[in-house]
């Protein structure tokens, strides 16, 4: 078996990586051709393409493209991108021959688990119990702007640069199906060992928050007495973060979930385990806030939960073993805030060291 590499140039084997969806022609024994869009994963010497359909309706020696290989094995595999901007068109194609997997081989456990990886979709479905196509690249042809990036700006840096905190919001209804897409991005966050060492919580009713609120303003009003702040500031500081939990038609408390992480028998590692969990959790939070922004919607960050977690807990009803970190604040922002925060420059931030 060739090693991709050794059939795909660079550009060519990163082009395909990074695809989504490809088209596989396949054809009978007269040489009729047929083509289909496929999902696929790569690995070091094969391209694998799943059979998705459910084993009992189909089965799946009677796909047109299953009975094509098992005819005729010489199929190819292209995959291209298209946008408006024809200087960023372009396309790889492999030629190769195909074979069938068959469940339970070292192989086919291993192309399951390369597909699922690339595409969550298929956790949920029992892709394992068919047979998997492997298609062992012999030729390859390409064309176009292959080592460009996929837009010149990214839509995700244009996100990036739009996201503002945002602490004042419209009295306008969240859809839940919107909170429903930010907690999915926020579950798609990096974490260590993979183990998402966090679980959020979402308030939305009155009463939740008036128990939220008093539960955080009480410890925050001994710690601003105990800094030696005056009566005045400290009435003005607790109305102030009251009035933005009350304002906002949905809050995010994101929770640090630290049981699933692995125990080590020394302090510091434990404590670089935690710091990992923590870090998670910013991610997380980043990708809710990101997410929200690009929704249409507004949000911001509060940290008060931080420093009353077992209160929070408390008053939520919560499981003890979660530690309430973030509050994100979620709506419609009430016009623009009135200062954007500026950046250090890169100059300030990066050092080479080349
Ligand atoms: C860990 C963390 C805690 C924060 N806590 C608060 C907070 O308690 N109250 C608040 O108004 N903003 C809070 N923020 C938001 C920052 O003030 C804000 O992100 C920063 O000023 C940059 O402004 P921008 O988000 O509009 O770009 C927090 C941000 C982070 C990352």
């Amino acid at each position: 078996m060739r090693a991709i590499r050794s059939v795909l140039g660079e550009d060519q084997a990163a082009f395909l990586v990074r695809q989504r969806v490809a088209r596989l022609a396949t054809s009978d024994g007269t040489g009729r051709p047929h083509a289909v869009p496929v999902c696929y994963a790569c690995a070091r010497a094969s391209v694998y393409i799943a059979l998705d359909e459910k084993p009992k309706d189909v089965p799946v020696t009677r796909l047109k493209r299953v009975r094509n290989i098992l005819e005729n094995p010489d199929v190819a595999l292209i995959a291209d991108r298209y946008t408006e901007e024809w200087n960023l068109l372009a396309f790889v194609m492999v030629h190769g021959r195909a074979e069938l997997l068959d469940p339970g081989t070292e192989e086919h456990t291993a192309a399951v688990r390369l597909l699922r990886g690339k595409y969550h979709q298929y956790e949920a479905m029992r892709i394992e119990e068919n047979p998997v196509i492997a298609i062992r690249p012999e030729r390859a042809a390409s064309w176009g702007a292959l080592d460009e990036p996929e837009s010149p700006v990214p839509r995700v840096l244009d996100t990036i640069h739009g996201r503002r905190s945002v602490r004042r919001y419209l009295q306008k209804r969240v859809p839940e199906d919107l909170v429903e897409r930010v907690l999915e991005a926020a579950r798609w966050a990096p974490s260590p060992h993979g183990r998402q060492p966090w679980r959020f919580a979402v308030i939305t009713r009155e009463e939740t928050k008036e128990r939220l609120a008093r539960a955080m303003g009480e410890e925050w009003r001994a710690n601003l007495e105990m800094d030696g702040q005056s009566a005045e500031i400290v009435e003005k500081r607790i109305q102030g973060s009251r009035r933005r939990l009350f304002d906002a038609p949905v809050l995010l408390l994101i929770c640090l979930y630290l049981e699933d992480l692995d125990a080590y028998p020394d302090a510091e590692r434990q404590r670089g385990e935690t710091t990992m969990a923590v870090q998670s959790v910013g991610a997380a939070a980043q990708n809710a806030l990101l997410v929200a922004y690009d929704l249409g919607l507004d949000a911001g960050w509060m940290c008060a939960p931080l420093f009353c977690p077992e209160r929070v807990v408390e008053a939520l009803g919560l499981d003890p073993g979660l530690v309430p970190h973030a509050l994100l604040t979620l709506g419609y922002a009430d016009g623009d805030p009135p200062k954007r925060r500026s950046r250090r420059s890169l100059d300030e931030l990066v050092v080479h060291r080349d």
